[in-house]
C-alpha cells in the first residue's frame, strides 16, 4: 500500500516502533534523566539555517569523500550500537551488508550480538571499524582489537563517556534486562552470562580509563583510534596531543550525562580547536540530508547516525538498513545541489547561520 511506504527517518521510526517488543523499543529510542539532551540532539539542528548560493553549475552533485585516507560514498557513517539482533535477527551482519551497499562504513559496537569476526564473515568486502569499550578486564579488549584488525578493520573507535552506565529510566520502569538467549560475544567472555542489565554491562567497563591509557593504546594498535564522546574543544585538543586520528563529537546520543548540549552545538568550536590536524566526525540527532550538510557545513568530515539505521533494520533488515543510508544520502545530494554545492568540499561555514 503506497501510503505505508516509509519515504523518511521519521516514518521508518514509527514502522519500526510496531516491530520492536517494548522493553528493548525503549533501550534503543531511550536517552538518560529526563531526556533532554535527547531532545536537543535533534531540535539544535533547526536552529541553524542553510544559506543557498546561486547559478553554480550543479548538474552532477556527489556526495563522495574522504575519512582515514580512504574514498567513501556517503559522509554518513553507521554509529556503533550494541544488541542489534534485539532489533532484527539478522543483527549486524545484515547491517554491515547496508553499509557496504551504501559505500560507507559500519562502526561495530563492542556489545555486538556478533563479534568483529562473524560480522565479517557475514558481509564481505565492506568498512568496517571497532568501537571499543575498555573492559576492567583489558584481556578482553585486546582479543577484540585483535580479531577485527586480523578481520580487516581499519580504525578503532575508543568510547570514552560512559565509565558507567546513564541514568536510563525507561530500562528501569520496563525493568528490561537482555534476554539470555541474546549473545553478546565480549559479555560472555568478560561476564560468563548475558542476562545482565545495562547496568551490569557497564560494570564491566574500567572507569579509570585515563588520557595517558590513550596514549598507551595508541602506540600499542597498530589501527588508528578515533576517541567517541568528545564534548569540549580542551578534550579535543587533548586527543590531538595523545595520539588519536579523529574525534568523534558525541553524547552518546543523549543516553549518557543528560543537560549536556546537542552536538551540533559545540562541533564548531571543537572544529575549530582542531584546526584539521584530525578527523573530525559528529553524531547525535541527525535524521536529514539537511542535518548532514549543516554538519559538514560547520567543520565535521562525516557524521555517522545511530537509531535512523537502526529502525531501518528493524523494518527490514538489510534492505531497511541501506533504505535508511539511501534516504539521508539522497537528501544530503538534494541539499547540496539546492545549497550550489557540486561536492562536499565546496561546503563552508558561508552556508549556514545561526537562527535570528
Ligand atoms: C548506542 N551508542 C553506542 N555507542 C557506543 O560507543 N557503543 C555502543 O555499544 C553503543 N550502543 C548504543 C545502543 C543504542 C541503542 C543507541 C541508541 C546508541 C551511541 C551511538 O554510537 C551514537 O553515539 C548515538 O546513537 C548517536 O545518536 P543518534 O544518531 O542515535 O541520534
Ligand atoms: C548504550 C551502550 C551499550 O548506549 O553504549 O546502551
Amino acid at each position: 500500500m503506497a501510503a505505508a511506504e516509509p519515504i523518511n527517518i521519521a516514518d521508518l521510526e514509527r514502522l519500526a516502533a510496531e516491530q520492536i517488543e517494548p522493553g528493548a523499543l525503549g533501550y534503543f529510542a531511550g536517552g538518560a534523566g529526563d531526556e533532554r539532551t535527547l531532545r536537543r540532539n535533534t531540535e539544535a539542528f533547526a536552529e541553524w539555517e542553510l544559506l543557498p548560493r546561486v547559478l553554480v553549475d550543479v548538474s552532477e552533485v556527489s556526495t563522495a569523500t574522504a575519512i582515514l585516507g580512504r574514498e567513501l560514498r556517503t559522509p554518513v557513517l553507521i554509529a556503533p550500537v550494541a544488541f542489534q539482533r534485539l532489533a532484527h535477527p539478522d543483527g549486524e551482519p545484515a547491517m554491515a551488508r547496508a553499509a557496504e551497499a551504501a559505500g560507507t562504513v559500519m562502526c561495530v559496537s563492542s556489545l555486538a550480538t556478533a563479534g568483529p569476526a562473524e560480522v565479517a564473515a557475514g558481509a564481505g568486502g565492506g568498512r568496517r571499524w571497532m568501537q571499543l569499550y575498555c573492559f576492567r578486564d583489558r584481556g578482553i579488549s585486546r582479543a577484540l582489537v585483535a580479531e577485527a584488525a586480523e578481520a580487516g578493520y581499519e580504525a578503532i573507535v575508543l568510547t570514552v563517556d560512559a565509565p558507567f552506565a546513564g541514568p536510563r529510566e525507561r530500562d528501569l520502569r520496563s525493568g528490561f534486562e537482555l534476554p539470555g538467549d541474546c549473545r553478546a560475544p565480549a559479555i560472555d567472555a568478560a561476564a560468563g552470562r548475558t542476562d545482565l542489565t545495562i547496568g551490569e554491562v557497564f560494570e564491566l567497563v574500567d572507569p579509570t580509563l585515563s588520557w595517558s591509557d590513550l596514549e598507551t593504546l595508541a602506540g600499542e594498535y597498530e589501527l588508528p583510534i578515533l576517541v567517541k564522546g568528545v564534548m569540549s574543544a580542551t578534550d579535543a585538543e587533548l586527543a590531538v596531543g595523545h595520539g588519536a586520528a579523529g574525534v568523534v563529537v558525541s553524547n552518546h546520543g543523549g543516553r549518557q550525562l543528560d543537560g549536556v548540549p546537542a552536538t551540533i552545538d559545540v562541533l564548531p568550536d571543537i572544529a575549530d580547536a582542531v584546526g584539521g590536524r584530525i578527523e573530525v566526525l559528529m553524531d547525535g540527532g541527525v535524521r536529514r540530508g539537511t542535518d548532514v550538510a549543516i554538519a559538514l557545513a560547520l567543520g565535521a568530515s562525516a557524521v555517522m547516525v545511530g537509531r535512523p539505521a537502526l529502525w531501518g533494520l528493524a523494518c527490514d533488515g538489510e534492505a531497511g538498513a541501506a533504505r535508511a543510508l539511501g534516504m539521508l544520502t539522497e537528501e544530503l545530494r538534494l541539499a547540496l545541489g539546492l545549497l550550489g554545492c557540486a561536492s562536499l568540499a565546496d561546503l563552508s561555514p558561508a552556508h549556514v547561520r545561526r537562527r535570528r
